[in-house]
């Protein structure tokens, strides 16, 4: 048998914790599999003296992370305090320049500085291990960057945020937005401040870090589309419905002819595919491509010790020596990321407006859309029948929803101008992109 791995836990919190707790659990039991032991022998976070459900007593205590990183008696530093700078970043960087290997759970450090991290890694030897910070306890990372190599990937697409889903999954059993917002607050799922989650932020840093491995392309999170799901509204989940649809908020890349389109935003899928079924805090992610077809993994995408176990999984990889370059290729064949333009996007979109009641609102909207070149699928008005009469007494304005063909972002956002334009409708129209799965 050979010695222990020794492991030095910067951050014991949610994650932290859980896994020093897995770790004092299995540490022993894992060593047949393995051929060593596991041990947490230096651990930092800021209060010392707070119970964290492990005997802390006979491992080493640093107040500063950045001395962990560097102490010789550690094999492997485990970043899990969290943020793209300070002390998480200087911690990474401070072990890989001293030739350790890195776990970290930390999506917004490797989203910013991800392909320079992943540079210092392979220069200095050392390995920077990460699948607990895309998709929480689902091993995405790992799936996309070994056991799909062989394939030449076209699309991923996923509900990377559960605070989102689970919002969503509300509001469709008939709960309103700032309801069910609160409700996720209530249960720990969403922050007093929801800004990062609902608006799409968390899905986007998560998506780009997807994005390189499975493109080959050097991480982008700052050019990456983004819309959250704060303007969805009731009436588009019972519209939705009525359509054979449900509305996630889908973390989308995709290969095109002009380039990758990496875009964050409610997404209409048909009601009857796997990723319309996923429901509350779950995430899940589809990868498509040319000798797999498609797959799609789903599981607990935050929770201690869900993630915890993501940790484990990359510290048992570097127990056994398994070495990859941590975005599927070496740094320096990392392509850069070259952006398809979201206004080239092509697909079918939903739109609700509410239509002035007044004579020729209809075929002047019909006129738009058509001189736009956008063919449409269906057109309802919600409220009665179009073009039957208003009773007398009852005019105002018409909520309609209609359903285009495949058309471009471009043609949309033009028609949908001239229309506002044009004093058909009131209010801002509603436009929700339709995936094509
Ligand atoms: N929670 C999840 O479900 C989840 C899922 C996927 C990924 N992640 C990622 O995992 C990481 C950790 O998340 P978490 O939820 O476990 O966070 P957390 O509960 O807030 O824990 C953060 C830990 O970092 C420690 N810390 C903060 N500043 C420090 C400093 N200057 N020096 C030393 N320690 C410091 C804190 O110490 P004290 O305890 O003493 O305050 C705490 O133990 C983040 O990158 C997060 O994005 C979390």
């Amino acid at each position: 048998m050979n010695a222990p791995l020794r492991l030095g836990i910067a951050g014991l919190g949610t994650v932290g914790a859980s896994l020093a707790r897995l770790v004092e659990a299995r540490g022993d039991t894992l060593a047949p599999q393995l051929g060593r032991p596991l041990r947490v022998v230096a651990i930092s976070a800021r209060d010392r003296k707070r119970d964290r459900g492990f005997d802390m007593d006979t491992i080493a205590w640093h107040d500063d992370p950045v001395s962990l990183a560097s102490a010789n008696s550690v094999d492997v530093f485990v970043e899990l305090i969290g943020g793209a700078d300070g002390v998480a970043h200087e911690s990474v960087r401070a072990a890989l320049e001293s030739g350790k290997s890195v776990v970290t759970a930390n999506k917004a450090l490797l989203a910013k500085h991800g392909a320079a991290l992943a540079a210092l890694a392979e220069e200095r030897d050392a390995q920077l291990s990460f699948e607990a910070a895309v998709a929480g306890g689902i091993p995405i990372i790992k799936t996309l960057r070994e056991a799909l190599a062989g394939n030449r990937l076209t699309r991923l697409y996923g509900i990377l945020n559960g605070t989102c889903n689970f919002i969503l999954t509300r509001m469709e059993a008939g709960a309103d937005y700032p309801a069910a917002l609160k409700e996720a607050q209530a249960l720990g799922y969403a922050e007093a401040d929801p800004t990062f989650d609902v608006e799409g932020l968390d899905t986007a840093q998560k998506l780009s870090i997807l994005t390189s491995i499975a493109f080959g392309t050097k991480i982008d999170s700052e050019s990456i589309y983004v819309e959250g799901i704060s303007g969805i509204t009731s009436e588009d989940l019972t519209a939705a419905e009525e359509l054979g649809y449900r509305i996630k908020l889908l973390g989308v890349a995709q290969r095109t002819d002009t380039g990758i389109e990496q875009r964050v935003h409610p997404t209409m899928v048909p009601r009857d595919c796997g990723i319309a079924r996923i429901s509350g805090v779950t995430n899940a992610v589809a990868v498509e491509g040319d000798f797999i077809g498609s797959v799609m993994h789903s599981g607990p995408g935050a929770g201690g010790d869900a993630t915890a176990s993501a940790v484990m999984g990359d510290i048992v990889d570097l127990a056994r020596g398994v070495r990859v370059p941590p975005l599927g290729r070496p740094a320096a064949e990392l392509e850069p990321y070259r952006r398809a333009r979201m206004r080239a996007h092509e697909g079918g979109y939903y739109l609700r407006l509410m239509v002035r009641d007044r004579p020729g609102a209809f075929a002047a909207i019909a006129q738009h859309m058509a001189d736009a070149g956008i063919s449409l699928d269906s057109i309802v008005q919600r409220n009665r029948p179009i073009g039957t009469a208003p009773k007398r007494g009852t005019e105002r304005d018409q909520p309609v929803t209609i359903i285009t063909h495949s058309t471009t972002e471009e043609a949309i956002r033009g028609a949908l101008a001239n229309i506002e334009a044009g004093g058909e409708v009131s209010g801002r129209p509603q436009m929700i992109r339709i995936e094509a799965l």
